[in-house]
């Protein structure tokens, strides 16, 4: 039996992938604040769901709780990073802004290295991160959710680099890019290109299991990230 973990299974595409997992025959250690979600999974799937309460905003948490499921599944197969907030907060409130960094920024950094170094001593394993189209550009509604994306996929493609140093060249890095998916965060009516969330997990599974480096969900997207990617900056100003 493969072993997995995903931070931010509570609700949305980490829910719905931890599920897959489940499916596909893993035993899956599940992440988030919210205890009765966690403990809703766990009813589920009693014998292959294993639950960690966890906020990742608190690092320290975050490594006692990833050394905890270490312990107990004695080696991962995979390690899917979900967890996220975004605010439009074109007002810079600060404690959105604070929140934004320690949940996208801090806690995302201190998972994705803590999965990296237990992939290199295993020698095998799969990081996958759920960053977003936002990551292309800037936005004047939501900067710092944009520019946590941008982070995140800097980081991943720096990770992707670093295991050229791992010889088994059986460690993977893949990152997942999603346009709008139908889930709490795709907050507000009338948002275009909309795609249902299972559509879109079924997209993220199979891009996971082909071990793709990058994939938008869903496909199109990454045409808009190729026009994003040359627009100059003072006509995306205007555009936008
Ligand atoms: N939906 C979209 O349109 C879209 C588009 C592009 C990218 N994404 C990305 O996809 C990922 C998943 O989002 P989603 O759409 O599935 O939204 P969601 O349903 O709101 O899921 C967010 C998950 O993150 C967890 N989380 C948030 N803050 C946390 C914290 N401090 N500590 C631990 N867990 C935390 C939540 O758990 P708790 O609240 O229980 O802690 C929840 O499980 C995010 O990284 C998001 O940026 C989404």
């Amino acid at each position: 039996m493969k072993n997995a973990i995903v931070f931010g299974a509570t609700s949305g595409i980490g829910k719905s992938l931890a599920k897959l997992l489940v499916k596909d025959g893993y035993k899956v250690a599940v992440t988030g604040r919210r205890l009765e979600l966690l403990e809703e999974l766990k009813n589920q799937f009693p014998n292959q769901i294993l639950i960690k309460q966890n906020d990742i905003q608190d690092v320290d948490e975050v490594e006692k709780v990833f050394n905890e499921i270490v312990t107990e599944f004695k080696v991962i197969d995979t390690v899917i990073q979900s967890s996220g907030v975004a605010y439009i907060n074109p007002k810079f409130e600060w404690d959105k802004e604070q929140q934004s960094i320690n949940t996208n920024v801090l806690g995302v950094t201190k998972l994705y290295t803590l999965a990296y170094n237990l992939f290199k001593k295993q020698q095998f394993g799969h990081l996958v991160g759920i960053t977003s189209i936002a990551s292309i550009r800037g936005n004047r509604s939501a900067p710092v959710y944009f520019a946590s994306k941008a982070y995140q996929k800097a980081y991943l493609e720096s990770l992707f680099i670093k295991t050229k140093s791992i010889k088994s060249n059986k460690v993977f890095i893949t990152e997942i890019r999603p346009g709008f998916v139908n889930t709490a965060m795709a907050f507000g009516d009338g948002i275009f290109w909309l795609v249902p969330l299972e559509k879109a997990v079924k997209q993220i599974y199979t891009a996971i299991k082909k071990k793709r480096r990058v994939a938008y969900i869903s496909k199109r997207w990454r045409l808009v990230a190729w026009v994003l990617k040359i627009v100059p900056t003072w006509l995306l100003k205007k555009a936008t």
